[in-house]
């Protein structure tokens, strides 16, 4: 039966228009609700930026240093993580089902350390990805490497699975051995991935001109950590990419790899996340390492 109350007895609120509220990330306005739920998931709403932790490396590494345990050693980390970046075999066999917040699931794959990088293929289908539910998927872009062609396909092609489904495609750009790591290579290789359709880019920091690279590229950036930094470094480069405009951090062996991983992640957190100076931020390090030494002690 057709609603019979009166107009009188209900509050439209005729005279508020509804408001039409911008999504927070940068180029992602006009994705659709799904897409723009799962990057909910993966950045913070309030900050707009992210700390992802990265444990995919034995895609290609094996059982490098720090992840020999990932049970051991990475899920007592995982709380204190915006996303979780790792394999479909870490997800399935090791981490929580009861974990909500965003999984980046490492869609590319093929060469070990062993041969030659660039020569990846796609390696999870997308209703593997639907099934385990997660937010984005990982691909390496091999800018100027040898496969250059293949993994940029490897890119649009799960650009347009991920779109059909509403999950995100993150391009990380990757950096052979003999490739200048400056500005102008950073830019060529952000804004193709985000020309050619990805959701958000990772790339390295670089000293001279980052801002150059985050203005320039159309889609939000997040910077991988790289190899192991003393603390202070590490802090003061997560710091560095933020104030120049990344939207958070990809980070691995800086966190995982440090002398108290836990520490270290809640440190990064209040530099991405609170804009803490990188000494503010060493100093609750070294609070938070004392405090969980001594509880470990009682
Ligand atoms: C492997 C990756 C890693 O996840 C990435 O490099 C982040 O880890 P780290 O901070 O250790 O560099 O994409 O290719």
């Amino acid at each position: 039966m057709a609603d019979a109350d009166t107009t009188e007895a209900k509050n439209y609120a005729t005279s508020v228009p509804m408001q039409n509220v911008p999504f927070f990330l940068k180029g992602s306005n006009n994705l659709d609700w799904g897409m723009k739920n799962r990057l909910a998931q993966i950045f913070d709403p309030t900050s707009g930026r992210t700390v992802m932790l990265a444990f995919d490396h034995g895609y290609f590494l094996g059982p490098t240093s720090g992840l020999e345990r990932i049970d051991l050693n990475i899920v007592p980390l995982i709380e204190y993580a915006d996303t979780l970046m790792l394999t479909r075999g870490i997800l399935r066999t090791t981490i929580p089902p009861t974990y909500t917040r965003g999984i980046v699931l490492r869609a590319s794959g093929g060469p070990s350390i062993l041969k030659e990088l660039s020569d990846e293929e796609i390696a999870v289908s997308i209703d593997e990805a639907v099934r385990l539910n997660v937010a984005a998927m990982a691909v390496q872009v091999f800018i100027g490497g040898e496969h250059e062609t293949r993994s940029v396909h490897n890119m649009t092609r799960l650009v347009d699975m991920g779109n059909r489904h509403g999950i995100a495609t993150l391009a990380v750009t990757a950096v052979g051995k003999e490739m200048v790591r400056d500005a102008q290579y950073m830019r060529l290789a952000t804004r193709m991935c985000a020309e050619l359709g990805a959701t958000y880019v990772k790339t390295y920091y670089v000293d001279e001109d980052f801002d150059t690279v985050t203005a320039s590229c159309p889609v939000p950036i997040v910077i991988a950590g790289g190899k192991k930094l003393p603390e202070p470094e590490a802090l003061q480069l997560a710091y560095n990419a933020v104030q120049q405009g990344a939207a958070g951090v990809d980070m691995g062996r800086n966190i995982f790899q440090s002398k108290a991983p836990a520490a270290m992640i809640q440190a990064v957190r209040a530099v991405v996340h609170e804009n803490l100076s990188p000494t503010q931020a060493y100093d609750l390090y070294l609070a938070l390492k004392e405090s969980d030494k001594q509880s470990v002690e009682n």
